[in-house]
Formats: structure tokens, C-alpha cells, sequence
């Protein structure tokens, strides 16, 4: 496994948040972001996100301290939120995965695109990702993806696990006492993509390996067909069987 102190690939792309420079308006928008998507949130994010998120102790109307973020999480499931410099190159990425290190950026979006930015910010990838790394199984599943995944060289075969991370991580969905809740960074941070999953306009298949594997990711609209799982044990298993289908070839 790899470790902080063995990192190879990302190693370049690591740096300090320097928290301090934050300015006021910053801490605003942040502020603006999260009041934008708490009703949402409250109503329809999964439990383990929300008590993730308590646990974490993020502030609605301040930037997260990242440091302060990784000192609770750590001793719980050995994940860290590491500042990284903007948008990995993929092996470097699974490296950071496979040694429990989410790459987080630092940058926040300003006010004139609240709703969307083409590449993540501080708030797509804490509000959105962070709380999930306190769940003992995810944490696990996420790690286990990135230490498959650091392990291939085939392109096809990167892109079709690339769908798993995609429909799990960034835009998976859950069933709690019947109802479909939401714990994909991508549907808790954006209000377009949490709308249409909570009205309908998106249809929420069972999760099945083989169909996320064979879904094409559309980053072009908005989704018509996600994926909900019954417990995140079912994603942990899912990457089993994906590393075993794997290793066969
Ligand atoms: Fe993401």
C-alpha cells in the first residue's frame, strides 16, 4: 500500500492551504454555497453524509480548515484531506487513494458561478466528497478503488472502472426506509442534478456491476438514469468482484 511518505506520481502536486488568506468575501461565498444547498441536503442526503458531516465539524458560514478536517477524520477510517495544487493526472490520483489521501483543492469558486464550475473547487470536494470518508465501508471501498485502479495500465479497462467511480463516488444514490437519498459529490453539490433526482426526471435503477460498467459517462446533460444501492456494503463488494474480473484478464 502506499503511504504519505512514499507518494511518487503525486508527490509534485501536493501543497499547504494557507487558510489564513482566505478573504472575508471568500468565506461568504462559501457561506452563500451551503445555504444554497442545505434545504436540499437535510431533506435528501443519505445519514451517513449528514452524520459524516456533524462528525466533521464543518462550519456552514466558514471555509473548511483542512488540517482541522483531518485531524477528526483520520483516527476514524485513516483517510486525510490533502491540499493538492488542481486536477490530477489519473495516477497520481489513485495513488492519493490508495494511500487514503483525498485530493482536495483549495481554490473556491466566485460569486458569479455559485451553481457551476468546470473543474472542482474547496466546495465541490469537501461539502461534496469529505463527509462520506467517515463511513467505515466507503472509506475502504474508495481506498480499494484507487489501489486497483493504480495497478492498470489498460486504458479501456481504466475507463469502464472510471464509470464505477462516477455513478458510486460522484453520483451514486441510496435507498434509506424507501426513499432515495443521495450521497454522490456530484448530486449533494449541484441543485440541477439533486432536483432531478428528488422530482423524478432522473430513473433510479437497482445498482448492478455489469450495467455500470457497461454506462457510458455523459458529462454533456444532466443525468437520466443513475444508480441507488441498498447499503454500502454492496459498492465495497462491487469493487471485490470488479478486482477479481480484473486480475482474470
Ligand atoms: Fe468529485
Amino acid at each position: 500500500m502506499t503511504t504519505a511518505s512514499t507518494l511518487t506520481a503525486a508527490a509534485q502536486f501536493l501543497i499547504e492551504q494557507n487558510y489564513e488568506a482566505y478573504t472575508s468575501e471568500q468565506h461568504a461565498v462559501w457561506a452563500e454555497l451551503v445555504r444554497r444547498r442545505r434545504p436540499q441536503i437535510d431533506a435528501h442526503a443519505c445519514r451517513a453524509y449528514l452524520e459524516g458531516y456533524e462528525f466533521l465539524g464543518l462550519e456552514d458560514d466558514r471555509l473548511p480548515n483542512l488540517k482541522a478536517i483531518t485531524a477528526r477524520l483520520k483516527p476514524r477510517t485513516g483517510w486525510s484531506s490533502t491540499p493538492v495544487s488542481g486536477f490530477l493526472p489519473s495516477d497520481a490520483f489513485f495513488e492519493m487513494l490508495d494511500a487514503r489521501m483525498f485530493p482536495t483543492t483549495t481554490w473556491l469558486r466566485s460569486r458569479d458561478s455559485l451553481e457551476y464550475t468546470p473543474e472542482p473547487d474547496i466546495f465541490h470536494d469537501v461539502f461534496g466528497h469529505v463527509p462520506m470518508h467517515t463511513h467505515p465501508v466507503f472509506a475502504d471501498f474508495l481506498q480499494h478503488y484507487g489501489s486497483v485502479c493504480a495497478k492498470i495500465k489498460d486504458k479501456d479497462t481504466l475507463e469502464r472502472l472510471g464509470r464505477l467511480f462516477w455513478y458510486t463516488v460522484e453520483f451514486g444514490l441510496i435507498r434509506e426506509d424507501g426513499k432515495i437519498k443521495v450521497y454522490g459529490s456530484g448530486v449533494i453539490s449541484s441543485h440541477g442534478e439533486c432536483t432531478n433526482v428528488i422530482t423524478g426526471g432522473c430513473e433510479a435503477r437497482n445498482f448492478s456491476l455489469d450495467e455500470v460498467l457497461n454506462t457510458p459517462v455523459r458529462v454533456d446533460r444532466i443525468h437520466s438514469r443513475l444508480f441507488a444501492i441498498d447499503s454500502f456494503d454492496q459498492i465495497y463488494e462491487a469493487m471485490q468482484e470488479a478486482e477479481k474480473r480484473v486480475l482474470a484478464h
